[in-house]
């Protein structure tokens, strides 16, 4: 094994985690390598996120150095992980402008959002308000999450996730104590962004069915939230499909500073995803991209992807070999509308 592993310089031997080269892309280092290489992260960073950040360090490296002095540097390695996210929690998997397809408008809000939270002083200079939290609406699948952990990584922002899994424990004491504890770890590793998702089910208006476990939870929020302060730099950004089935509380005082709605992709966002999911597979004369995207109308980014895996097993069901899989048909995409969305695809 240790034949693939890559060596970092001295000041890493402390560490904790072996990463294995072959695993990170960087194969082409491999000949040089003679020792393991160990690397300490911070607090709450795996190997995986490890990983990421030597692959990019490794990445960093070949571009700058001569063939025959390949080595990665402790350096490149701390300025690859700064680079993920924020020095508490990196993101398990940073996301960029380009991984995204959003409505022009949509993208315009966001890119302005980044803007003036990465440069704060520049926007006070001017004086514009600082925002303080973003709320993200929009049916599922549409890319609110991804939206979230972009701005993290454009913004080199802790990200503290606090879906129901993170928060709720066995009984109110707990997740209590649970949603306290992630705001006092975004407060001390600012700057951080608190991503809540699906509010309306975390803190829901308060009506006959809501349980006193979400009453506490919400309230425990509620203090978190009115808490912030703006210099201790942690971010907000909640999701909801449901806006007015969120505790009205919540959204009042103006933590939420941002609104953006995320609606189902256009013709034009249609056609740019169906080119992403269907890329390198033949499509017969039929069934081109601007057929599809004009047919496969009212759904999500997440059904476009599911929708064009699910026609490539049809065309592959009728494939005579293994080999090659045959152009697919409107017929495929038919039978894989009715298997993720059970409807038929649109005339
Ligand atoms: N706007 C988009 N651009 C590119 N891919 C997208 C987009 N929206 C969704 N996807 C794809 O769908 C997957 C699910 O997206 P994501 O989890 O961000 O959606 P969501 O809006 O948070 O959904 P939910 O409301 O169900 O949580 C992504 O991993 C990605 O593959
Ligand atoms: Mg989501």
């Amino acid at each position: 094994m240790f034949n693939s592993l890559v060596e970092l310089s001295e000041k890493l031997r402390s560490c904790r985690y072996v990463i294995d080269a072959v695993s990170l892309r960087v194969v082409y280092l491999a000949a040089q390598m003679k020792k393991p290489l160990l690397v300490e992260g911070p607090p709450g960073c795996g190997k995986t996120e490890l990983a990421y950040a030597t692959a990019t360090a490794a990445d960093t490296v070949v571009e700058r150095l001569p063939a025959q002095n390949r080595k990665i540097e402790a350096g490149d390695l701390r300025q690859a992980l700064s680079e993920m996210g924020g020095k508490d929690r990196p993101l398990i998997q940073p996301v960029q402008w380009e991984d995204l397809v959003l409505e022009e408008d949509v993208e315009r809000d966001l890119r302005t959002l980044v803007r003036l939270l990465d440069d704060p002083d520049a926007a006070r200079g001017i004086g514009l308000p600082l925002p303080t939290g973003l709320l993200l609406l929009g049916p599922p699948g549409t890319g609110k999450t991804m939206i979230a952990r972009l701005i993290a990584t454009q913004t080199r922002r802790s990200f503290y996730p606090t879906t129901s899994a993170d928060v709720l424990g066995r009984n109110q004491g707990e997740s209590v104590k649970r949603v306290s504890q992630i705001f006092a770890r975004a407060r001390e590793n600012s700057p951080s962004l608190i991503f809540i998702d699906e509010m309306d089910s975390l803190m829901p208006r308060a009506t006959g069915l809501v349980g006193q476990h979400d009453i506490q939870v919400t309230d425990q929020f509620l203090t978190e939230i009115s808490n912030l302060h703006p210099e201790q730099n942690v971010f907000l950004v909640g999701t909801t499909n449901h806006p007015d089935h969120i505790d009205p509380r919540v959204l009042r005082g103006g933590r939420f500073s941002e609104k953006v709605e995320i609606g189902l992709p256009g013709r034009t966002a249609r056609e740019r995803l169906l080119e992403r999911y269907l890329a390198g597979v033949a499509l017969a004369p039929g069934a081109s991209v601007a057929t599809l995207a004009e047919r496969l109308r009212d759904l999500s980014p997440a059904d476009l992807e599911a929708i064009s895996n699910a026609a490539r097993r049809f065309a592959f069901n009728r494939a005579p070999d293994s080999s090659q899989l045959p152009p697919l048909v409107l017929a495929d995409f038919d039978k894989a509308v009715q298997r993720v969305r059970g409807t038929v695809l649109q005339a």
